[in-house]
């Protein structure tokens, strides 16, 4: 039986550029006369076990705005999912420290919304409008942004007369969907601009978790229960192989794997620490 890990597997460039930020923050305050507390603005990563051990280091998680404003002193950092700018701006009013770890792709799509918003474009998102990205991303437009995540959503958008759209997407966004929103968008007939801003690390997973769950006869996708990304991996597998499991970490996992399978592919979502990764494929590597 072969087992066939998934490259992209695991934390992407922003995610794991914003979990080592947190940890350089713990050393730094070690070392630090004074110490300060440090916060993030909303769980780092989608990761139980990775908030846990930092909420053990002594950081602590604003769940809100009304946690934000109850705080006198200390860091806060962004996470890579990025915040609004009302948001940084109350940071920097109440004179705490930010530590920006915002994922460069998003803030790119921060200077585009803004950019363009300022210059009088109707700002169109394509993604989930409860997702924290798309929070951040709004919180950057000069005039309310729409969101647009269903088909639905993209035949009901009413175009404004002589207005131009400006549409961008959430990064983790399906990339087909996307393509399909946006035709339905151009058939009704607006004008302006679409940047494809779904980032390459998503696209790259997907397709890669696509090509190996199409050979594998059983498909294992490892990630937190409320990572939208790791979700849409599980779709997409459970379409090409129809023995695709979620999970979140080993123990989760229940495997009864027959004489007849001959692949288990493995794949994890964006925010799922390597050592997990690597504890279930040594799981499945040593005990069938
Ligand atoms: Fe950034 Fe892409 Fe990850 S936008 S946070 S590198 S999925």
């Amino acid at each position: 039986m072969e087992v066939k890990l998934a490259k992209s597997a695991g934390f992407c460039f922003g995610v794991k550029r914003a979990v080592e930020t947190v940890y350089e923050q713990i050393e730094e305050q070690k070392a630090a006369d004074k110490k300060l507390p440090i916060y993030t603005y909303g769980p780092i990563i989608h990761n139980e076990q990775v908030v846990k051990d930092l909420e053990d280091k002594g950081v602590r998680v604003l769940e809100s705005r009304e946690d934000l404003e109850a705080v006198r002193e200390g860091i806060v950092v962004i996470r890579s999912h990025g915040i609004g700018k009302e948001i940084c701006e109350l940071i920097g009013k109440k004179g705490l420290i930010c530590v920006d770890a915002t994922c460069p792709f998003v803030k790119r799509i921060h200077n585009i919304v803004e950019k363009e918003s300022v210059r009088g474009r109707q700002i169109v998102i394509i993604g989930n409008p409860g997702h924290p990205e798309v929070e951040g991303i709004k919180g950057w437009c000069s005039s309310p942004a729409v969101v647009v995540e269903s088909e639905k959503d993209a035949e009901n958008l009413v175009p404004e007369k002589d207005r131009e759209i400006c549409v961008v997407s959430q990064t983790t966004f399906n990339y087909n969907k996307f393509q399909d929103l946006v035709e339905i968008l151009k058939k009704s007939g607006y004008n302006g601009s679409v940047v494809n801003t779904i980032c390459n690390a998503t696209e790259e997973r997907q397709t890669e978790a696509k090509e190996i769950a199409s050979q594998a006869d059983v498909m294992i996708v490892i990630g937190g229960a409320h990572s939208s990304n790791t979700r849409k991996l599980y779709e997409i597998c459970s379409r090409e192989c129809a023995q695709t499991c979620f999970i979140q970490s080993l123990a989760d996992l229940n495997l009864e794997l027959s004489e007849s399978v001959r692949l288990v592919g493995i794949t994890a979502g964006a925010s799922t620490p390597n050592n997990i990764i690597e504890e279930v494929q040594s799981y499945v590597r040593n005990e069938f």
